[in-house]
């Protein structure tokens, strides 16, 4: 079966379930018979990873700067670009990544408070022909999300922030849906796993009927 390759996202605050919906997007690809990469930002190459542990570790002993913590994550994302999607998808393998672009915006726009035009910026210089496909956004209010992830354990630097800073994230990420609807699918994660997953099936069963030669 040939199939286009796909760039597909996944997105959203912490703790929505969003490695269990990648892992339905990977089944779905599975059954279809589709070749596929998993993949993960920041991280998903070698100094990506060593970068991720910098920016996730608390109690580091020192500090990152907001524009500091922007230019890690492009850091990290012109490596995986360069080493990892874009090789993958010009041998027409699919890409499913854990976070991309959207979540700079997301975190250090919305976030940190940083503007639009200057996460663009380097966004046009790191990746100017490699965007999403399409990008599932797992939505839910912040508190819920939060008490999942602290049920999983200790909290990263980025888990640790303010209430305040995640509703940020959220609102900033609901306004990139509403900016690009033909991209993002927003599925309501406040909905028990077995309907999120139906809800996902549906939406690559679409996304495949439309790629597929
Ligand atoms: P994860 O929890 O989905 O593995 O992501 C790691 C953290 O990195 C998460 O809190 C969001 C944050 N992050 C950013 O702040 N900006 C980015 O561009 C990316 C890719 C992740």
């Amino acid at each position: 079966m040939k199939t286009k390759a796909l760039f597909i996202t996944a997105e959203g605050t912490e703790g929505v379930g969003k490695s269990t919906g990648m892992q339905v997007v990977c089944d779905v690809l599975e059954a279809a018979g589709v070749d596929y990469i998993r993949t993960r930002e920041p991280g998903g190459t070698p100094l990506g990873e060593a970068l991720r542990e910098v920016l996730l570790q608390k109690d580091a002993g020192f500090d990152i700067s907001a524009d500091t913590e922007l230019m890690l994550m492009f850091a990290a994302r012109m490596q995986h670009v360069d080493a990892v999607i874009k090789p993958a998808l010009e041998k027409g393998q699919c890409v499913v990544c854990d976070r991309f672009t959207d979540a700079t915006f997301a975190y250090q726009g919305g976030g940190r408070g940083i503007n639009d035009q200057r996460i663009q910026a380097l966004a046009d210089w790191v990746h100017p022909d490699c965007q999403p496909d399409i990008t599932l956004l797992f939505d839910a209010p912040i508190e819920v999300g939060l008490q999942r992830a602290k049920k999983r354990g200790e909290l990263d630097r980025f888990e640790e922030e303010a209430l305040t800073f995640f509703k940020r994230v959220r609102d900033k990420y609901l306004a990139l849906a509403t900016e690009m609807p033909s991209r993002f699918k927003t599925i309501d994660a406040v909905q028990d796993q077995q309907t999120v997953a139906v809800q996902i099936k549906q939406i690559m069963q679409s996304l495949l009927r439309e790629y597929q030669a």
